[in-house]
């Protein structure tokens, strides 16, 4: 829903949302489950609702809202094609599509087998998407992962498409590509399931989609109909919107000198929160003070209390440093005060709720402030503490958002965009990213893979002997994540993809550890590569450059290993990835609940072919 608030409402009917992955048994069995994942109503679904559902109906929720909540695609992990019908005719009223998920990689799935763990069982795979094509009121679609080559992959997607799907979602990914090994999506893959597949065979590309330019070039890349985006997406939500024209940024849009820009933190963290009063808390939000735009004089006073229009007293705002958001020391003559204040706290019971949308909030906002957070760490602690329900602490986490972006742009403005160049250089330097001007006085950019073995001799200041370079190939003949984070890189005001780094990045990093079995698997080319990246450093490949002695390469080995754990450690992220896998009712997990919507975007041919498939290739019976 935060991501339509940024769409026109002509954009926003080519955006299909999906849900999370919804267990199809757990579906099924309780009315619990059913309120907790999917709520299309005010009441809960007791039983099947009928298909379709009376026109005037009064007691319309959340999910599936044709006002609010469509396109809708709902998903499902399913191994039993009965089940799968009884589940999917839950929600068939309520969407455009049923999906049925053969991607998830997670350990679960494999526990549990679904997902890509389906792969190997193609006639399961048949029949569960052929029962709904037989049996249900609304199209089937399903969403698959690459197999191990392009021939294999065709095979797979000719099944699932003569099963009766109606969209086939590509995610260029094998199965084993997650985690630290996520790697490239392969659109290669895609573009030939697009040439050999019937014309109209209905295509969502997915995988390397972060910023909006991605999305033409996917699919000019690929030829699909449309992108799915998950992560870009979950990192700015507004990553399918149009920018706006120069001079309308208005608050909700910064534009740097360079005329590079993004869709601003705080004015999101205020639509997040505004849709969960209206929507979820249901009440008015509080009134709050107008955003901040560039080039606006003085600041308003942080410390007048609030009108609140929702018939609570008025709250006194914590008097807050524009810039770096610390509260103001307490007015106190003596401690003892502040310790009461402390005992006080401590003494609060706070209610936790269970509501799936307010539970998901905080990872949702880590996701989306990823930026601001790395860089204000009082920012990441108040959102680290602010519990599950707690709308006053995350009212407090979006003040200390707006006035550190506030302070932000005001510093560019006043150092001319240096304030940012410097953090840039900061950055880099910490990333082993070096730039120096060349002959030409042009900044140009060093990564690891030009790391010198061997600096050039000096006399009077003159170069005599030329430096050593570890690699004798341009940077360029190794892909790494470093130039895609450069053209990403946005002040952490505005909203921006998270670049994971590249598994061979990650080995040298020390992140992540190849075992024997995988380093023997990689070919030739690879250990190459790995080799040109440094990643003797954690792996014994025998091509250790010279200099490094076996035992100093172990030695190294070691010190990445622990500055790795220690990193891993203190990391805020860790406090919510867990929540994605919970226990389910019966004892079994399930790794569906907290996870985000993923939304598609059809770009091309748009919605009318989209529309038309879903409503030709619904099954007759759906008529
Ligand atoms: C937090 C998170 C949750 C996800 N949940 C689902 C899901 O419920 N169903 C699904 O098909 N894929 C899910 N995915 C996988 C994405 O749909 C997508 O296939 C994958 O992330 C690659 O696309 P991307 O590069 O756009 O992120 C999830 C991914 C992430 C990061």
């Amino acid at each position: 829903m935060l991501t339509r608030t940024y769409m026109t409402p002509e954009s926003n009917k080519k955006l299909v949302a999906y849900t999370p992955m919804l267990h199809s048994r757990l579906m099924t069995e309780t009315t619990k489950f059913r309120d907790n994942h999917f709520r299309p109503l005010c009441k809960s679904l007791d039983t099947k609702p009928p298909f379709p559902l009376s026109a005037e109906r009064s007691d319309l929720h959340l999910d599936g809202n044709p006002s609010i909540d469509r396109p809708l695609f709902v998903q499902f992990c399913a191994n039993d094609p009965q089940v799968l019908l009884d589940a999917a005719e839950y929600v068939a009223p309520f969407c455009d599509a049923v999906d049925l998920n053969l991607g998830c990689p997670q350990g679960i799935a494999k526990k549990g087998a679904y997902g890509s763990f389906l792969q190997e069982n193609q006639e399961l795979i048949y029949r569960l998407i052929n029962i709904l094509h037989l049996n249900l009121a609304v199209p089937v679609t399903a969403k698959i992962r690459i197999l191990e080559n392009k021939e294999r992959t065709l095979e797979y997607a000719k099944r699932v498409l003569s099963a009766g799907a109606s969209v086939l979602t590509v995610h260029g990914r094998v199965r084993e590509a997650k985690g630290h090994k996520t790697g490239l999506a392969d659109w290669s893959y895609i573009r030939y399931l697009r040439e050999n597949l019937p014309k109209e065979t209905v295509i969502f590309a997915n995988g390397n989609v972060l910023v909006r330019g991605d999305i033409g070039k996917c699919l000019q890349a690929t030829g699909a109909d449309a992108v799915m985006s998950a992560e870009g997406n979950l990192y700015d939500p507004a990553v399918f919107a149009e920018p706006p024209a120069v001079g309308e940024e208005g608050t909700f849009y910064w534009r740097a000198k360079d005329g590079r820009g993004g869709f601003r933190m705080d004015d999101a963290m205020r639509r997040y929160m505004d849709i969960l009063y209206k929507y979820v808390l249901k009440k008015p939000a509080p009134v709050r003070r107008p955003l901040y735009i560039p080039g606006q004089a003085a600041v308003e006073a942080l410390t007048e209390t609030t009108t609140e229009d929702n018939g609570e007293p008025p709250r006194k705002r914590v008097k807050i440093d524009t810039y770096t958001a610390e509260p103001a020391p307490a007015a106190t003559t003596n401690g003892t005060l502040k310790n009461q204040e402390k005992k006080q706290e401590k003494k609060k019971k706070f209610e936790r709720t269970s509501n799936p949308n307010l539970v998901a909030m905080q990872a949702h906002c880590f996701h989306m402030l990823r930026a601001l957070v790395n860089k204000h760490h009082n920012v990441r602690d108040a959102l680290a503490r602010s519990r599950a329900g707690d709308i006053e602490a995350y009212e407090e986490v979006l003040r200390l958002v707006e006035s550190v972006c506030e302070g932000g742009m005001r510093e560019y403005e006043a150092t001319g965009g240096e304030s940012w160049e410097r953090e840039v250089e900061e950055m880099e330097r910490k990333n082993g990213v070096v730039k120096t001007d060349n002959a030409n006085g042009e900044a140009e950019v060093e990564t690891f893979e030009t790391t010198l073995t061997k600096e050039g001799d000096l006399e009077d200041g003159k170069l005599t002997t030329e430096p050593v370079s570890e690699v004798s190939q341009p940077n360029e003949a190794y892909e790494t994540s470093v130039q895609a984070v450069r053209e990403c890189r946005r002040p952490w005001w505005v909203m921006q993809p998270y670049i994971r780094p590249l598994p061979l990045e990650a080995v040298l990093k020390g992140s992540l550890t190849l075992s024997k079995k995988e380093m023997a698997n990689l070919s030739p080319e690879e250990r190459e590569k790995a080799a040109a990246m440094g990643a003797y450093k954690n792996m014994d490949i025998g091509t250790q450059p010279q200099g490094v002695s076996k035992k100093e390469a172990k030695r190294l080995r070691k010190e990445e290993a622990k500055a790795a754990a220690k990193a891993k450690n203190g990391k805020v992220e860790g406090a919510f990835g867990k929540e994605n896998v919970k226990e389910g009712e019966t004892g079994e997990k399930e790794a569906v609940a907290q996870q985000p919507a993923v939304n598609v975007t059809v770009e091309k041919k748009v919605e009318e072919k989209v529309e038309s498939t879903i409503k030709v290739s619904a099954p007759e019976t759906a008529a």
